[in-house]
């Protein structure tokens, strides 16, 4: 059946109205709240003044000499790379092995390949977009840090190396420094450090 033009009209018009219903589209005003539910509410939104406080800050300072539970280290050492006298922590103290090594290698792949390249070496696809020159892990210089030093890099950044303490928790900083380890290891590998039967399979 085909539609005469005025039940068109009536029906473009009740669609208007019906739309109209969900905004207040045409109307320059605020709508009217009929149930205001909570869209206003007494609150303190953050760097606001306050006339509570005697200091007039809405955002509070923690108590004297409490620390939070959420930012607590027990082992400082650990989650600095630092010893209490301010020397780097010599040896990582996440256990050296397989399952170590392959989350290193997994974390090291995302977070630092991008910059330093798969093999350490600082050529990774951003320096190669940009005027920016990553640490080659190779250099003599940087294969003699011990461990904590790398772990205090990644965890503060360096000169125009950002920090990410943020991105990768402590564990996986310090499986990524037993990687960083193998890396420069196998940099200065020489085929004595191949097994035996596997130098045929190399040369
Ligand atoms: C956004 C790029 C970028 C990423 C990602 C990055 N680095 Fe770097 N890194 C740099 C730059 C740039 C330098 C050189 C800093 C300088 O000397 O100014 C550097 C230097 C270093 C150095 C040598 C520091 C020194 O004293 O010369 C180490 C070690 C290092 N990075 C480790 C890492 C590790 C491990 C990761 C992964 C967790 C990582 N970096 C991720 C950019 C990056």
């Amino acid at each position: 059946m085909k539609m005469m033009l005025w039940q068109k009209a009536m029906l473009a018009a009740s669609g208007g109205v019906l739309l109209a219903g969900c905004s207040n589209f045409p109307a320059r005003k605020p709508p009217v709240l009929v149930w205001p539910d909570m869209k206003f509410q007494e609150k303190y939104k953050p760097q606001m003044k306050s006339e509570f406080f005697s200091d007039g800050r809405v955002t509070r300072r923690p108590v004297a000499n409490t620390i939070a539970l959420e930012t607590y280290k027990e082992d400082e050492a650990y989650s600095t790379g630092l010893n209490p006298d301010n020397t780097y922590v010599a040896r990582n103290p996440e256990p050296l092995n397989k399952e170590t090594l392959e989350r290193g290698q997994t974390k090291f792949n995302i977070y630092c390949q991008p910059c330093h390249d798969k093999t350490g070496s600082g050529r990774g696809i951003v320096p190669s977009k940009a005027i920016w020159v990553p640490g080659n892990m190779h250099d003599e210089r940087i294969v003699n840090f011990v461990d904590g030093e790398i772990f205090h890099v990644i965890t503060n950044g360096r000169r125009s190396m950002p920090a990410y303490r943020f991105q990768i928790p402590e564990k996986d900083r310090w499986a990524i420094v037993a990687y960083v380890r193998a890396l420069q290891r196998s940099w200065h590998g020489t085929m004595a450090d191949v097994p035996a039967d596997l130098r045929e399979k190399v040369r």
